[in-house]
């Protein structure tokens, strides 16, 4: 949680901070702050609040100079006041410092510094560590010196960076939270995620944990904690600055929305053979899952769903498979052993619940593969291997084109291994594979005819939203129930379609309509529980195709394509993501920053 900028170079730092701010601010919005190096000391401008309110309080008094480090806050420790924003800095102000992650050991570290005579302005975790350096300086060590021997102290997870006043280096590390370092000439940045310096470099360097960076006007130097030399690879991510703009429409999730047929061709690229009936996964040899037995697949928020989903289509061709939350994983996870395959399903692969249920994994001897959207990123480091989703990247902070790349990418897999083990592709795989390419297509047709704009509006002012769906209809439900609840903040729910008898049919009334999703698996049974919603006076919402028997009877319908039922839930979710946008768009929510989430949550 909470986004880190740092910028070294020529010139003025100011503009790409507040650039890299908000670029960040995906990553948390409680408040922001900026610390900028003008020759005559360290200047900190900070405040509650979102990047726009800060650039206001800089405007009139902006800091000067060629060196800086910024922070945008998702608060875990002390709520998100002026005082508690980032950048922290010592007593004399000569050290600031931006962190993401929590320093599990900073009680012990802020009674030692009080009674060396410290004093301490926040409720933070984070203001341990300027004091901490502060304290090394004071001993004589130099500026880099002081730095490895604060680190060398912290426990938890971190990224740090650490600025000192009259020093234009700038000090950083990483233990458990993301940090990446940018290049181009001779301007170097730091920063939680590549996006934020997009518009000026897409040259990086990803930081492993335990990786210490110093950033010089010069050039960058990796090194461990105590200084030996680490060789990390520079490499050019292939994000294009626009993409991660809006492009003009009015939210980056609207705009997501829409990407998602390019999402999914990128996806799919390459990796499918129609004619073949083969599929292609980078890198992994033919026969390469023959002897996985079982599969588990943990993952977190919309992330899994889309692993649900998964385990669903696993199942379904005799493959033993189940999904987690992650954060359940980790105390109560089923036998694992080396013939299961765990699959972490993360799309910014940063999200500790799902890194802590991946560690455990590979404890038990499990094999292990991420599929994320992030190359680089943990989850991608510390699996066996990895598959990328290839969605680009993802600012709005509800998950939407990447749902759809996780789930095509699941589906992939699942046939992979369902080959693997047999020695066969199966015979119906080639017509699967070309009903999967005319997807893109497919969702463009949606997304230009969908109603979902008016069906938000005709049930604005409803008690509550309910979602339902069987087999792989539920995962959708799911999901279609966590967007809205998301950024409409009203009160939605997500069953699986025969469970409605079994308790929620209480709170059925004609204020709580109904979203129904139609896949073609025993769709009968899912409109006999429809119906018995409606009979209670709730409105019928039926996501299905044109011709289907729930158009009949619904209140309103929205419209699918008529496809394979592996993936009908598919354009049904797409439905529901304009469903949950614009209902949240006519009341006026903060579309693509709803209140207290953030999109990468690196905290347990
Ligand atoms: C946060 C976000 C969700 C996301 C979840 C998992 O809670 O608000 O939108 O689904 O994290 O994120 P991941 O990056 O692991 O997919």
């Amino acid at each position: 949680m909470c986004g880190i900028i740092g910028r070294v170079g020529d010139g003025d730092a100011l503009e790409p901070l507040l650039t890299g701010l908000e670029n960040l601010e995906y990553r948390g919005y409680d408040s922001a702050g900026v610390a900028v190096q003008n020759g005559a000391g360290i200047k900190v401008q900070k405040r509650s609040g979102e990047v726009s309110e800060l650039k206001r309080t800089i405007d009139g008094d902006p800091p000067e100079g060629e060196v800086g480090i910024g922070h945008t806050r998702w608060s875990t420790h002390g709520p998100p006041t002026d005082a508690n924003a980032h950048p922290h800095t010592d007593s004399t102000a000569d050290v600031a410092v931006v962190h993401n992650g929590i320093i599990e050991n900073y009680a012990t570290l802020r009674e030692r510094l009080r009674e060396a005579d410290h004093e301490f302005t926040s409720d933070t975790d984070t203001e341990v560590i300027p004091h901490l350096i502060q304290q090394y300086l004071d001993e004589g060590y130099g500026s880099e010196g002081a730095f490895r021997r604060a680190i060398d102290e912290l426990e938890g997870s971190y990224a740090v960076a650490v600025m000192l006043s009259g020093d234009h280096s700038l000090y950083a590390a990483r233990q458990g939270s993301p940090l990446v370092v940018g290049m181009q000439d001779e301007e170097f940045f730091l920063a939680s995620d590549v996006p934020a310096f997009l518009e000026y470099t897409d040259d990086v360097v990803f930081l492993e944990d335990g990786d210490v960076a110093v950033v010089r006007p010069d050039g960058v130097e990796f090194t461990d904690v105590e200084g030996n030399p680490v060789d990390r690879e520079r490499q050019t991510v292939d994000w294009d600055p626009e993409q991660a703009g809006k492009a003009g429409y009015d939210h980056f999730m609207l705009k997501e929305i829409h990407e998602q047929p390019t999402a999914l061709a990128q996806a799919i690229e390459g990796r499918t053979d129609p004619d073949a009936g083969a599929i292609d996964l980078d890198g992994f040899e033919s026969g390469t899952f023959e002897d996985v037995e079982r599969v588990q697949l943990v993952a977190c928020g919309t992330s899994y769903h889309a692993a649900l989903y998964g385990s669903l289509l696993l199942n379904a061709a005799g493959v033993h498979a189940t999904a987690h939350l992650a954060n359940e994983y980790s105390v109560a996870a089923p036998p694992t052993d080396g013939g299961s395959l765990v699959i972490a399903v993360s799309q910014s692969g940063e999200t500790a619940d799902t890194l802590g249920a991946l560690r455990r994994a590979e404890r038990e001897g499990a094999r292990t593969l991420t599929v994320t959207n992030v190359v680089g990123s943990t989850a991608a480091r510390v699996a066996d291997d990895a598959l990328f989703i290839r969605a680009g990247p993802e600012i709005g902070v509800a998950a939407t084109k990447t749902f759809s790349s996780q789930a095509v990418m699941l589906a992939l897999l699942a046939r992979r291994i369902v080959a693997d083990r047999r020695g066969d592709p199966g015979t119906d795989l080639g017509a699967f594979l070309a009903e999967l390419e005319r997807m893109p297509d497919r969702i463009d047709d949606l997304l230009e005819t969908s109603h979902a704009a008016g069906i938000a509006d005709r049930y604005l002012d409803s008690d509550s939203y309910f979602f339902i769906g069987r087999g792989l209809g539920f995962p959708v439900a799911l999901e279609g129930a966590l967007k809205f609840k998301e950024i409409t903040y009203e009160h939605a729910e997500g069953f699986a379609a025969g469970e409605l008898k079994h308790g929620p049919l209480a709170l059925v009334t004609p204020e709580t309509p109904v979203f129904a999703v139609f896949t073609g698996e025993e769709d009968e049974r899912t409109l006999k529980n429809a119906e018995e919603a409606q009979a209670r006076g709730a409105p019928l919402v039926a996501v299905c195709p044109e011709d289907h028997p729930a158009t009949e009877i619904a209140d309103a319908h929205l419209g699918i394509p008529d496809t394979d039922s592996d993936l009908a839930g598919l354009f049904a979710n797409v439905q529901l993501q304009l469903v949950a946008y614009h209902a949240a768009d006519l009341l006026d929510r903060p579309i693509d920053k709803p209140r207290n989430l953030a999109k990468s949550v690196t905290v347990e």
